[in-house]
């Protein structure tokens, strides 16, 4: 078995946290002493040999990953360096095109707590890799139209055939597929090089074929920008979906960091540095170490590094991503 780790994502949702040149995949959280993409290491290595851990990433980015896999004895080789982002299916492509192997895939940027459980299921998700792209699903709390949806049909020897998979809804078929039953895309797969190949020759030719060519830059030039979702899951017919009983977060927003983190009996993100007066419910982050007060404030996401801060409503950090696209117009 090989595992894949995409890390070629910018993560512009956690500004200031995270930036161009230092994605969210890098960011070690307080209270954690790795990096998510370290962690997620860890988690390749529940499963694999550091020989069989591939890592597809930005050219721009080789010193830092570089830097993360020091102590990891991954082969400089099993770094995979894109000359541009092209999304999630021409990274899978990369990392697998010469492999004949089953493949776990793992974004970088997850926080996942039981990681025995995942590591169990996916050993179990094997049986099925003969016929089947495997999808992991978790069970919706809201509505998000950030996710992927999958509808979980006939039952299988371990888990569901997926019926539909459908990438990123509007809020109102967010809303219909939860009454429905439906789960969200985890983001992790797992599936046989050889299906996956036919799969995408099938119904996403234009990636097939641009990894015909020799030179990684030529190759990166043809493909499409597209994801693994919307180019092979949601048209295949040969997706399955195993439901994952794991606290998992995809940390796409500061309200989602809210969610994970520690709170006093007020709802305030617990941290030393903060004192909280007649205050409620909110999300104070800081790098530093000074003192910061907040006193008859409620709902408030306050994120502070050393070169700028972020102060914004909660239920609004999902629109930090178009702030930094209006940062950088004006830049
Ligand atoms: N190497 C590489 N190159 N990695 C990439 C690229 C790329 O061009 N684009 C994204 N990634 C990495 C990101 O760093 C992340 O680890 C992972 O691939 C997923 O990409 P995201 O951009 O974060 O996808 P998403 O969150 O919008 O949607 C996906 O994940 C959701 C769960 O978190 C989809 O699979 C959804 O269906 C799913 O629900
Ligand atoms: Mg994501």
């Amino acid at each position: 078995m090989k595992s894949v780790i995409l890390a070629g994502g910018s993560g512009t949702r956690l500004f200031p946290l995270s930036r161009e040149y230092f994605p969210k995949q890098f960011i070690k959280l307080r209270g954690f002493d790795k990096s998510l993409f370290q962690m997620t290491l860890d988690r390749a290595l529940n499963l694999t040999k550091p020989k069989d851990i591939l890592i597809v990433t930005n050219e721009r980015h080789k010193f830092l990953v570089m830097n993360e896999v020091e102590n990891y004895n991954i082969p400089e080789n099993n770094i995979l360096l894109e000359p541009e982002g092209k999304n999630t299916l021409p990274a899978i492509y990369y990392a697998v095109k010469d492999l004949n192997d089953i493949v776990a895939v793992f974004p970088s940027d997850h926080l996942i707590l039981e990681e025995d459980e995942l590591i169990e299921t996916i050993k179990e998700g094997q049986k099925l890799t003969k016929n089947y792209l495997i999808t992991f699903g978790v069970k919706p709390n809201k509505p998000h139209t950030g996710y992927g949806y999958i509808k979980p049909g006939e039952k299988l020897e371990i888990g569901y055939k997926a019926d539909e998979f459908k990438e990123k809804p509007n809020l109102d078929l967010a809303i219909e597929y939860i009454k429905n039953g439906y789960l969200w895309n985890s983001g992790m797969f797992l599936f046989d090089s050889e299906l996956f190949k036919e799969e995408v020759k099938k119904y996403c030719p234009e990636v097939y074929e641009a990894f015909k060519l020799n030179d990684i830059k030529d190759i990166y030039e043809l493909a499409p920008n597209i994801s693994i979702d919307y180019g092979v899951l949601e048209k295949s017919n040969k997706v399955a979906v195993i439901p994952l009983n794991i606290t998992w977060s995809d940390l796409g927003s500061f309200d989602a960091l809210y969610d994970i983190f520690d709170k006093d009996e007020n709802g305030n993100i617990l941290n030393e540095d903060v004192k909280y007066i007649n205050s409620k419910n909110n999300f104070v982050y800081s790098s530093s170490k000074k003192l910061i007060t907040l006193l008859d404030i409620n709902d408030l996401i306050v994120v502070d590094t050393k070169d700028s801060l972020v102060i914004c409503k909660r239920g609004s950090s999902e629109k930090i991503k178009d702030l930094v696209k209006t940062l950088k117009k004006e830049n």
